[in-house]
């Protein structure tokens, strides 16, 4: 979490941290800072929002050659002014800090850093590194020197960016389990959290690895690798040409990120799927050139996920199992890591993530290999990302920049993706026919066609979302490979709108959660018209005979009539083992409804942000 930008050029840098912490605010959004040089450090902050800060950079006309930013996301002290970022130190130079990511011992280092007379101003951990850098300051020959050895006693995952008073030509930026990359300008150059924050300046990037440092003047860089506080002698890392438009990241004519983001699913999943649209068949090497090796191998799967790419994970768990034939188990991230679970070499792990960076799912991987899986696939929205980089095999969805908080493109490209990876273990095992693989490939070419004509269906779910606005809880049902859909749907709606909802398997219902219907709990079900349709109507009959509301989702040829109390908005003919990417979309659509009518911040929900980089 946390956005970083940092910038040191020939001309007044204050426009470029500007645009580029409003490109990163969706990974944090509750404060915001910068520090430029210009005559010394000149430090602004603000509680709120990046337009906040950038009122206060107006009014103070700030300008300036070199400068560092941040927008927080809140783990260490409450979201203030106080403990925005940048966080000083004052002791012989000034040195200030920003920093993504959480310090595990700040709490010893607070402690030993107060005895030796340092004063702190908040309650954050960043704090903590200022300090440090500050005091090994005095014993080292130069701010590099003294980052490395601060950053040698750091526990817990870090990017930074830091400068110092006495020295303003130059800033310093490391990394260890957050991300940072560094931007080559003709007249400059620049550090930032992601590429999308430096596109307006430069395209040629460098992704710095965990364990790097680097010296970044006006004209020059240098990067360095630092272990346990020793400096290697300067090392190169491959400058990337980023393809990411900025017209990627631009709202057009939408209202949100997420309202474009859903409407961008057609093509998004049109794009994931464009090596298989004009194929006869669907190749293992779409997953990498060792894939056909390493499924043959394969003799189970262990996905490792959270949120929404979770829910992606506990729909393929039918796939695998129903077309290939695989046993499947599906683990949210943070609940992996910290348990004992058996290890089986031949079970291939499988990551799922947007973002590719999130800590919980990159943790679980490296301990699910360290506990003795053998081989590890990556489906992930960035390219760069760390997920990526670290798996064998990788599947990289192409839903383009996804930037409303609520994730909606990329998990129906994640399906899409995972579909594809059930087809090929399928065929490797003999459990798809090329009759059978021909129809997938049929559907999924319509597939995009199909999502189009489902957004067809707003303006009724508009309808559902102004009586759904006035409730504070509500139930998602849904049976078999739908349940995962009503938990996404129950996430969408809770997330953005702040409603409480829970998902329950519908069979569930009665175990349970049936006492809480009434005419204030509104229950929403996914109507497919599949094998457990008749079960679906029974579960139904319970909630209507107890006098609770409906709200059904339901394939065209469901039979499924609207009657007093049960609402009905109907999709397109069952869509077979696409129906759950279909039916995802209403549920989207619905959670963006209400909180538009709730007046919520649909792009930028409370409390949340985009790329959870820590536990
Ligand atoms: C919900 C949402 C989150 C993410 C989760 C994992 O709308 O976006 O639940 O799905 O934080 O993020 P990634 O997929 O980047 O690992």
């Amino acid at each position: 979490m946390c956005g970083i930008v940092g910038a040191i050029a020939e001309k007044n840098i204050v426009p470029v941290l500007l645009d580029g912490l409003f490109c990163l605010e969706y990974r944090g959004y509750d404060s915001a800072g910068l520090v430029i040089t210009n005559n010394g450090l000149q430090r602004l902050r603000t509680a709120g929002r990046v337009a906040e800060l950038e009122k206060k950079v107006v009014e103070q006309k700030t300008n300036g050659f070199a400068g560092i930013a941040h927008t927080r996301w809140a783990t260490h002290g409450e979201p203030s002014e106080r403990n925005a970022h940048p966080h000083l130190s004052s002791a012989e130079s000034k040195i200030a800090v920003v920093h993504n990511g959480i310090i595990e011992n700040h709490e010893i280092m607070r402690k030993r850093l107060q005895v030796e007379g340092f004063r702190f101003d908040s309650d954050t951990d960043t704090e903590v590194i200022a300090h440090l850098i500050a005091f090994n300051l005095r014993k080292s020959d130069g701010l590099l020197r003294a980052v490395s050895l601060a950053i040698s006693e750091l526990q817990g995952a870090y990017a930074i960016a830091v400068m110092e008073e006495n020295h303003p030509e130059r800033i310093i930026v490391a990394r260890n389990g957050a991300p940072l990359l560094l931007g080559l300008g003709e007249q400059g150059n620049y550090a930032a959290s992601d590429a999308s924050a430096l596109l307006k300046t430069t395209r040629s990037m460098i992704y710095l690895e965990d364990g790097d440092i680097a010296e970044l003047y006006k004209d020059r860089y240098a990067i360095f690798e630092c272990r346990n506080g020793d400096l290697s002698q300067e090392i190169k890392r491959p400058v990337h040409h980023s393809d990411l438009t900025s017209d990627a990241i631009d709202m057009g004519p939408y209202a949100h990120f997420m309202q474009k983001e859903i409407f961008e699913q057609p093509s998004a999943v049109a794009n994931t799927l464009e090596m298989v649209l004009n194929a006869q068949a669907i190749l293992p090497g779409l997953f990498g050139s060792a894939a056909e090796r390493i499924f043959s191998q394969t003799k189970g799967l262990l996905i490792l996920a959270c949120g929404t790419s979770y829910h992606a994970g506990l729909v393929a768990r039918y796939w695998l199992e129903t077309i290939a034939g695989l046993p499947c188990t599906v683990e949210i991230a943070s609940e992996y890591r910290y348990r004992n679970p058996i290890a089986d070499a031949h079970t291939l792990v499988v990551g799922i993530s947007q973002s590719g960076e999130t800590a919980d799912t990159l943790a679980a991987m490296s301990y699910a290999k360290a506990l003795g899986h053998l081989h590890s696939l990556a489906i992930c929205n960035v390219a760069e990302s760390a997920l990526i980089r670290q798996t064998d095999l990788r599947f990289l969805t192409r839903a383009g920049p996804e930037i409303g908080v609520a994730s909606t493109k990329a998990f129906t490209t994640q399906l899409a993706s995972l579909l594809l990876l059930t087809i090929v273990l399928a065929k490797m095992r003999n459990k798809l026919s090329s009759e059978k693989e021909t129809a997938v490939i049929a559907a999924l070419r319509h597939l995009p066609a199909a999502l189009q004509s489902t957004l067809q269906i707003e303006p009724e779910v508009q309808e559902w979302a102004q009586r759904f606005s006035e409730k504070r809880h509500a139930l998602f049902l849904g049976r078999g490979v739908h349940y995962p859909i009503a938990m996404e749907g129950a996430l969408k709606l809770k997330e953005i709108s702040y409603i409480h909802a829970e998902a329950y398997a519908s069979g569930e219902l009665k175990h349970g959660p049936l006492a809480l219907v009434d005419r204030e709990m509104p229950v929403v079900a996914i109507a497919p018209n599949d094998q457990l349709l008749s079960k679906l109507k029974s579960n139904l009959q319970e909630v209507h005979a107890r006098g609770g509301e409906l709200y059904v989702f339901a394939d065209a040829d469901t039979q499924i009539e609207e009657s007093n109390q049960l609402h009905v908005i109907r999709l397109a003919e069952h869509a077979g083992i696409l129906s759950p990417i279909l039916h995802t979309l209403p549920l989207q659509l619905l959670a963006y409804h209400v909180a538009l009518v709730k007046g919520t911040d649909v792009d930028k929900p409370r409390n949340l942000a985009k790329a959870v980089t820590v536990e």
